[in-house]
């Protein structure tokens, strides 16, 4: 996996003429706003290598896991692929994760928080509550509801997250599958998190 941090390095060496004056945002103007927004893009334009970056991370973290995590979003990801699932789905399944480092208790907020703009509103609902459709198979065991996921059963998602979790994240925990490596999702990941035209678009 090839990480290119040369852009990373560049923005952070932005010449000081191209970055705003203010030192409060009440007091910054239309020219300071004009050289932030053209950075914007520059940024999103290293969000894909930041997203390997991460999951790059989850290699050597294990958990108490059979396998590391970053196996396990690799092979939820490839059991996807294999089963004919299409490019976003697999991209949801590979990132579904993607928070376990930065925050255990609330990962499936951080992964939903970055796929809501690129993808589907079934996919990021999927991404935003698989952590409690996860419970369904194990809650039992550590002191939780496993039939938590019943406080979603009227949603129009409910069977579609119930079955993203049974077929492929459930299952990804096989030290004998043979996931794809990362290299194999990069193009999917860089077609996704590509600059776009975002022209007003809320930014928060
Ligand atoms: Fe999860
Ligand atoms: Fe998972």
């Amino acid at each position: 996996m090839s990480l290119d941090m040369s852009r990373d390095e560049a923005a952070s060496k932005t010449p000081t003429e191209f970055r705003a004056k203010f030192t409060t945002f009440a007091e910054s103007t239309k020219d300071d706003w004009d050289k932030i927004m053209v950075q914007l893009e520059t940024t999103q334009a290293r969000v894909a290598d930041h997203i390997i970056e991460q999951l790059e991370y989850l290699r050597h973290d294990f958990g108490g896991f059979p396998v590391n995590r970053l196996e396990h979003c690799l092979q939820t990801a490839t059991r996807a692929q294999r089963d004919g699932r299409d490019d976003e789905y697999v991209l949801c399944a590979l990132i579904h994760d993607i928070g376990d480092n930065l925050s255990p208790y609330n990962h499936a907020a951080v992964a939903a928080a970055i796929v809501e703009p690129v993808v589907s509103k079934a996919n990021h609902w999927l991404v935003a509550n698989h952590g409690v459709f996860q419970g369904y198979f194990f809650w039992q065991h550590i002191g939780l509801d496993p039939n938590a996921r019943e406080k979603f059963r009227d949603s129009e998602y409910f069977d579609y997250t119930a079955e993203f979790c049974a077929k492929y994240d459930q299952v990804a925990f096989d030290p004998n599958y043979k996931s794809e490596p990362l290299e194999h999702f990069e193009p999917i990941i860089r077609k996704f998190f590509a600059p776009r035209d975002r022209t007003g678009e809320t930014i928060n």
